[in-house]
């Protein structure tokens, strides 16, 4: 089977969030089970620059604004998966973000920046732009791949099935109504039934209406998304597609994030050997400056800072998680006020708590493995992954019951201790007071029950958590879908 993955980002290449993760390890793990699989990726200049071995497959000429198209083939540095990559240097090779400036202003041109991705994608499909190679799958992840659907749709002879994954519907691809031309798409999408969305167009919503499949990354939040609450919007555009959406949570990738092999870390360690864990929890609060106090919960917070993450609950319940013995350990950046008010809970709070504004890969793992607990309190989560690296490094999650994180962690209760389930502390409502009351037991448990936290330690560290089981259940709709091919087109 040939799969053709088309995402913005990829590890460690481009990231913003998981979705470079998953875009990373997913193609890896299914051509580990015998699919052949490629990766589309736009040419910006990481990518350019990294990518192994680059020959040009087509000329594409002018397009979407750009003078000169091309698309090479090579490979990329680690996995050296083949990677398609669209050179378009008028369109992706400028400094800034994938999607926004160095400024965080949104790119003017997003629009031409990720037709052109899915436009790509098409023609791949449709057997013209690489006469050597062509998917039966194409499968396009978030809004700013989500036009492949679109284009496959509307672009006659293809075999290739479409699947869309939702890493996150609260980012759109919303533009103007009126550069619709710009899109060369048949007027009749340009409706509700299709990409029109509230008077703009939604490149989301291509995705959502046309891909023959829609997955998110967890089962909780393929239910949450066909509410009100959750569906941003879309989620009566979710409840029409019916079973056509489904969830698959995400795995990990356990090359890169395994305590008995990581680099980065004080001292390696694993589930039968666990001392290093403590070795790498005094290196951490000598490192930070944090007081040297084994009694404390070490609690790290690795993030994006957005209203999503549910920071707000931790700066409000922060001094009573401090009064009962915590030290909290922040890694992010993102918004300016989230940034600011960390800034001054650590100045309120010298010694218990810490925060470092960026971004870095080594550290957040040196977070992870150093402290005894990870919390994420988020709003909405599609997945989350920070919480399975917790489990991974005996870190046990602190999580909030919305998405992925009521898929991944198994609270604390009386019966899931009993009978060997508990791997972490869940809380369900909102509001700092729950967060607090959450982390108090989690304090009380270290504190207390030192037996009781080790069993839990050794249970999250032996989930399975890998892309082995989420490979398999891709290749299955995959098939499912070629199946059912004849009869849809
Ligand atoms: P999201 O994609 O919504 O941001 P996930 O939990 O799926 O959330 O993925 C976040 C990814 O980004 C993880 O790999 C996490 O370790 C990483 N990450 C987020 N912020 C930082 C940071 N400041 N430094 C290093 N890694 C970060
Ligand atoms: C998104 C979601 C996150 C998920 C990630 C990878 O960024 O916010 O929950 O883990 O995508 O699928």
């Amino acid at each position: 089977m040939k799969v053709l993955h088309v995402a913005a980002e990829v590890f460690p290449l481009v990231k913003t969030g998981g979705l470079a993760d998953v875009v990373a390890a997913l193609p890896v793990a299914l051509a580990q089970q015998g699919a052949d699989v490629r990766l589309l990726l736009p040419g910006l200049p990481a990518v350019i620059e990294a990518v192994q071995g680059a020959r040009t497959v087509i000329e594409m000429g002018p397009c979407f604004g750009a003078m000169r198209v091309r698309l090479l083939l090579a490979r990329l540095p680690a996995s050296k998966l083949k990677v398609y990559v669209i050179d378009a240097p008028y369109l992706y090779r400028r400094s800034g973000g994938p999607y926004q400036d160095g400024e965080g202003e949104e790119w003017p041109d997003n629009l031409q920046r990720f037709a052109l991705l899915g436009w790509v994608a098409a023609h791949l499909a449709a057997e013209d732009a690489d006469l050597k190679w062509a998917p039966d799958i194409v499968h396009a992840h978030d809004w700013h791949a989500a036009m492949a659907c679109a284009y496959v749709a509307e672009h006659a002879p293809t075999r290739a099935a479409t699947v869309f994954t939702v890493h996150n519907l609260a980012f759109q691809g919303l533009f103007a109504m009126h550069d619709w031309p710009m899109l060369g798409l048949a007027s009749r999408l340009m409706s509700p039934t299709g990409l029109e969305y509230h008077g703009q167009l939604s490149f989301m919503k291509a995705g959502l209406t046309l891909a023959d499949h829609v997955t998110t990354v967890s089962p909780t939040y393929a239910r949450e998304i066909a509410t009100h609450e959750f569906g941003c919007g879309l989620d009566g555009v979710v409840r029409g597609r019916g079973a056509s959406v489904s969830g698959i949570l995400n795995g990990i990738d356990e090359d890169v994030w395994n305590p008995a092999t990581d680099g980065a870390i004080a001292q390696r360690y694993d589930a039968a050997a666990p001392a290093g864990k403590l070795a790498c929890r005094r290196a951490l609060q000598a490192e930070l400056g944090i007081d040297a106090d084994d009694s404390a919960l070490i609690v790290t917070l690795v993030s994006r800072l957005t209203a999503q993450k549910g920071l707000d609950l931790v700066l409000a319940a922060l001094p009573e998680m401090v009064a009962a013995g915590v030290q909290l350990v922040v890694q992010g950046t993102g918004e300016a006020a989230l940034e600011t008010a960390l800034r001054m809970a650590q100045q309120a709070h010298p010694g218990r708590v810490h925060v470092h504004l960026g971004y870095d890969e080594n550290r957040a793992h040196r977070l992870i493995a150093g402290a005894d607990a990870i919390v994420v309190p988020s709003r909405f989560e599609p997945c989350g992954l920070t919480q399975m690296y917790g489990l991974r490094y005996g870190t046990l999650p602190i999580v909030r019951r919305v998405g992925g994180l009521a898929d991944t962690v198994t609270d604390a209760t009386p019966e899931h201790i009993a009978a060997h389930r508990a791997d972490g502390f869940v809380f369900d409502a909102a509001t700092a007071a729950a967060l607090e009351r959450c982390v108090r037991r989690a304090v009380s448990m270290r504190g207390n029950d030192a037996a009781t936290w080790e069993r839990m330690r050794a249970t999250a560290m032996a989930q399975t958590l890998s892309w082995d089981g989420p490979a398999r259940a891709y290749l299955a709709l995959y098939a499912q879908l070629l199946g059912n091919l004849p009869a849809r087109r």
